[in-house]
């Protein structure tokens, strides 16, 4: 029988990423095939893998990191999934293709009514960010809450859930005054650009009372400034390193991180997949407010995968406001 193929962006080492034919993928024991609706990834995976670096050993060499789409294809009559099923999921690359195989222990239902590509969201971004805000930094009502990247796919959501946790002071740093408009629009008290502004003063002017929980997206100078900033018994969820990712030589540690201990601050770091147990009760919750207007999900949509390999560089740029997702094919009805 014929090889069946389909379109997908391809990393190959020391090649640009392109678009390009790909073996439709068998299904393993417990996978399901999904015809895509929508896909995403960060920054972080895209630097692993771009250009001239190979994927990590064992990876697809499939761009992609979260999906949504319909299910076309169950591996065995045990499946939890059924043919047509709307889900979504994150797998370690295949994404941006029109098909891909997923383990059926990384995928969940899309709630009806909800729209694919923000559904795509889900897994990755706004995990990440319910399981931080509302599971792992103990938040209380009326303290200060920071978060970096205020307009990335995190950031947009941190700001929204500090509120709905009941942040007194909501702080944001983004790298232009669009950004940092939206930012203030989603519910930053202030937000500082920190390509224009020295972070450390523009805190000490509009947040005299200090932080108490930091969501660490960026790392770097920014990250100290903050430290220096921290309150006691304050807490620093280790989500991201962004401005560090691509060095090529060993980084400085920070440069007051003596600071955290004295202000007995708690750091921790985060990885999405460890809450894997947690996606179904995070999704409902999350849905529940997506759909009832409480919380809103900017999305910078890239409209079909041809247009994927030239769009990403834009994460580089900081030109997506919003999460930037590949629409791959026509999403099935909500
Ligand atoms: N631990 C986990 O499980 C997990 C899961 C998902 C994401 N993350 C992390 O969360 C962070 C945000 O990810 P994302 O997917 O939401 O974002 P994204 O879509 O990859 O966007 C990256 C954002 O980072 C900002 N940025 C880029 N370079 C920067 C620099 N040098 N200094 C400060 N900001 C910079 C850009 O905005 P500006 O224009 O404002 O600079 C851009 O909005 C990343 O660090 C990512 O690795 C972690």
């Amino acid at each position: 029988m014929a090889t069946e193929m389909m379109k997908a962006v391809l990393v190959e080492e020391g090649a640009p990423l392109k678009l390009g034919d790909f073996e439709k993928p068998d299904l393993k024991p417990g996978e399901v095939l999904v015809k895509v609706a929508a896909s995403g990834l960060n920054r972080a995976d895209l630097v692993q893998r771009r250009g001239a670096y190979p994927p990590p050993p064992g990876a697809s060499p499939i761009m992609g990191l979260e999906i949504s789409g319909t299910v076309v294809e169950t591996s065995d009559g045990a499946s939890r999934f059924k043919i047509g099923d709307r889900v979504a999921g994150l797998l370690a690359g295949g994404g941006y293709a029109e098909f891909a195989a997923v383990d059926e222990g990384s995928l969940f239902p899309v709630p009806d009514g909800m729209d694919m590509v923000k559904a795509a969201c889900f897994p990755e971004a706004l995990m990440t960010v319910w399981a931080n805000v509302f599971d792992r930094v103990g938040f209380q009502t009326g303290e200060a809450f920071l978060c970096h990247g205020g307009t990335s796919g995190i950031g947009i959501m941190a700001l929204q859930m500090a509120k709905i946790a009941g942040a007194s002071k909501i702080y944001a740093t983004a790298g232009s005054a669009e950004k940092c408009a939206l930012a203030t629009e989603l519910g930053a008290d202030r937000a500082i650009n920190y390509k224009t502004e020295d972070v450390g003063a523009a805190l000490d002017k509009h947040c005299p009372k200090g932080i108490d929980i930091n969501f660490e997206n960026v790392g770097g100078k920014i990250m100290d400034q903050v430290i220096a900033r921290l309150n006691d018994f304050s807490r620093m969820p280790l989500c991201g390193l962004i401005s560090t990712y691509n060095a090529t030589d060993p980084l400085p540690g920070p440069y007051n991180f003596s600071n955290l201990l004295m202000r007995r601050t708690s750091l921790k770091g985060f990885i999405v997949i460890d809450y894997f147990p947690r996606f179904p009760e995070g999704i409902q919750q999350m849905a529940q407010w997506l759909m009832a207007g409480k919380i809103k999900f900017e999305t910078d949509i890239v409209d079909g995968l041809e247009n994927a390999p030239a769009s990403l560089s834009r994460l580089f740029e900081g030109k997506n406001l919003g999460k930037l997702m590949v629409q791959v094919s026509e999403p099935p009805a909500a």
